[in-house]
């Protein structure tokens, strides 16, 4: 038995390999420091669900038919439109990956299936976020980029290239990390023969927990708590003493630093430019070095995404739900990857219970010994 699955080989892929000892992460042969450095969403979607990457004119004709399918059909809107406005965000977008399961056009091949989730996953959250924010709606566009046109549906403005090029790193870097605990819901949920939106529906929920996606939000409120940079070895002190997790470091598979937080913090300290940024960076950057000295454990993904996502003034509300919309290339690739070589997931466990109780019927149970 091992708890938690740790260094359970649950399947074989071909999508992602991770070094968790040199740290490093490789989509399909590719290293994602060249990735975020060269490529884009689109291109990086398209090589995790081809294995391979694009020819020019194949990455054109991926990119139209993606941005051709981002607006939303009716029903998910009006799902959408009734939610309360303090509903959770990840609750809304379990909601609509679930409707447009339902309203989505039918007779879709997987590919295009996985085509259309990809697309509109970016609308739907920016849906949800003008809708909680009582925002007139925006239509998608469809001849710009998908992050473009996300920035520009979330912000009501269109971006310069330079915040799209960090929107670009940041879904680069989420866009797939091997059998992490979402992506291994979507292929559970696959593996029954359920369809493409349930089992990203289910990848959400597995998402939303906060030692998983939700973590990046909680470093954003630490930050805050912390102050200053001062104030890290007695803040740290105290929460290592009492047991509590720190977010936004350790990880089940990286020894060392993660990669992607190696790439956003060099990222932070060029976007870091306000007095509050760079304070903020500060007490980063000290949080880090202490838990490295104190517990020899190092910053994850989460670390620093949060620092660049307020800097493309994204609310923290919609921390987790844009890292779904950054993952899901890679829930779908994984799906894709179930479905073609299928067989149902289903462990076994070690029961710890008893075996041999007698039935006692309900009217003499606490009186007579069992
Ligand atoms: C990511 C995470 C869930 C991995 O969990 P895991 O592989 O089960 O590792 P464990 O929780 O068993 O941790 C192993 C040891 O490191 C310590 N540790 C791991 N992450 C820690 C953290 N963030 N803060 C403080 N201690 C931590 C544990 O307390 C444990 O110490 P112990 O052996 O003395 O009890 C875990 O590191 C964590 O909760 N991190 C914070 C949440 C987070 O940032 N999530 C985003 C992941 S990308």
């Amino acid at each position: 038995m091992s708890k938690g699955l740790e260094d359970v080989v649950a399947s074989t892929s071909a999508i992602t390999f991770i070094d968790g000892v040199r740290g490093r992460l490789v989509y399909c042969g590719y290293d994602i420091a060249d990735l975020s450095e060269h490529s884009n969403y689109e291109e990086v979607t398209y090589l995790l669900w081809h294995n391979r990457l694009p020819q020019r004119d194949e990455l054109a004709a991926f990119t139209l038919e993606l941005g051709a399918r981002r607006r939303l059909p009716n029903g998910v809107m009006s799902s959408i439109d009734s939610l309360s406005l303090d509903c959770d965000t990840m609750d809304a977008l379990e909601m609509a990956i679930a409707s447009l399961g339902i309203y989505d056009e039918k007779e879709l091949s997987r590919m295009e299936t996985a085509q259309s989730i990809a697309s509109k996953i970016g609308t739907i959250v920016a849906y949800i976020h003008r809708h909680k924010s009582g925002l007139h709606q925006l239509e998608a566009k469809e001849g710009t980029s998908f992050a473009s046109d996300l920035l520009y549906l979330l912000t009501g403005k269109e971006p310069d290239a330079f915040s799209e090029k960090l929107m670009n790193v940041l879904l680069v870097l989420h866009a797939d990390h091997e059998l992490n605990a979402s992506t291994f819901t979507a292929r559970v949920v696959a593996s029954t023969l359920s369809d493409m939106y349930s089992s990203v529906t289910a990848a959400v929920a597995a998402l939303k927990g906060p030692l998983h996606g939700g973590a990046n939000e909680r470093v954003v409120e630490m930050v805050q708590q912390v102050g200053s940079p001062e104030n890290v070895p007695e803040f740290l002190q105290k929460k290592l003493a009492s047991k509590e997790k720190i977010m936004g470091f350790g990880h089940r598979v990286y020894k060392t630093l993660d990669p992607r937080a190696k790439i956003l913090r060099s990222y932070a300290g060029r976007v870091a430019s306000t007095s509050k940024e760079k304070n903020d960076l500060a007490i980063l950057d000290a949080l880090a070095d202490e838990m490295i000295r104190q517990k020899g454990i190092y910053p994850n993904v989460d670390f620093y995404s949060g620092f660049v996502l307020q800097h493309l003034q994204v609310p923290t509300y919609l921390f987790t739900p844009l890292f779904a919309v950054g993952r899901t290339p890679g829930w779908l690739a994984h799906i894709m990857e179930q479905y073609s070589n299928n067989r149902i997931m289903r462990p076994i466990a070690e029961y710890t219970g008893s075996r041999d109780e007698r039935y006692v019927p309900i009217e003499l149970r606490g009186k007579i010994n069992a």
